[in-house]
């Protein structure tokens, strides 16, 4: 059986042969996840006993991804990683500037290949934690920056919101723009956990929509908004220091837990 969705009154399933089982509807869209994360609804009508396939009329096919470790793992192993920026973004390197206590703990969630992540190792900053979903790319990762070399640095593959732990920092590049924007609340909620008392979660947001996604947009009324019930928003403005491809459709935000 697929994993399958369908709201209104009409419950059913996918049977290996291609046969929609259902039990009853009346005039409602029923939608299941196809492999490849693709969502495919269709449109019921009448009362439905065991129809076949053929006599359900599609409607809309909409393409939705299932943003899971699978899905991330595999842009890495195609290498369709668009976001990679080969370098530390130049917003946080400024912002890594000018941090004065080189102890702190700091946490990158989403990290992809650990840019900023090496930037901070070759500021000084002696406690960095790094955890991503997809498998592939961290023990890339691990291979190339293994623990007895760079103890200040440990490597996690799994889910950020899965963390139990506590820093005195987040950075924040492209990983809240990768999230599906169900998760937008349970992140701020996440963020707020794992921060330590007076806290901050320090980086770059898109200012901008997207067709599709990810990454998905945003914009920074809607920031104000979700960020402003978890915290003391410091800073959320325009970044002026932006890659020039995301030039004006970035804000630099630094938000301080100080409940
Ligand atoms: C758009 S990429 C950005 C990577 C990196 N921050 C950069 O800017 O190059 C998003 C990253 O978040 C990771 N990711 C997505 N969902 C995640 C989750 N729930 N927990 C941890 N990592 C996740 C993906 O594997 C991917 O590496």
């Amino acid at each position: 059986m697929e994993t399958w969705w369908g709201f209104g009154n009409l419950v059913g399933f996918w049977k290996p042969d291609g046969v929609l089982e259902t039990r009853w509807g009346f005039g409602n869209l029923v939608g299941f996840w196809k492999s490849g994360g693709i969502l495919e609804t269709w449109w019921g009508f009448g009362n439905l006993e065991n129809l076949p396939l053929k006599f359900l009329h599609p409607i809309i096919l909409i393409s939705m991804k299932k943003l899971d470790s699978d899905y991330w793992n595999n842009r890495y192993l195609e290498n369709t990683t668009g976001w990679d920026l080969g370098e530390a973004s130049p917003p946080l390197k400024v912002y890594i500037d000018q941090l004065k206590n080189k102890s702190i703990r700091i946490l990158i969630p989403g990290c992809g290949n650990c840019y900023e992540a090496l930037y901070l190792l070759e500021k000084g900053f002696s406690d960095i934690t790094v955890i991503d979903i997809a498998p592939a790319l961290t023990a890339s990762l691990q291979k190339k920056l293994p623990s007895d070399i760079y103890p200040n640095l440990k490597i996690i593959t799994g889910d950020f919101f899965s963390l139990e732990d506590q820093f005195d920092l987040v950075l924040e590049q492209t990983f809240f723009c990768a999230l599906d924007p169900s998760l937008r609340e349970a992140y701020a909620k996440k963020m707020h956990s794992i921060l330590k008392p007076g806290g901050k979660i320090a980086g770059v947001l898109f200012n901008r929509e997207f067709e599709g996604g990810p990454p998905f947009g945003g914009n920074e009324k809607e920031y104000r908004i979700l960020f402003g019930k978890y915290f003391q928003l410091n800073i959320l403005a325009q970044s002026y220091n932006s890659i020039e491809a995301r030039i004006g459709s970035e804000v630099f935000i630094e938000f301080e837990k100080n409940l």
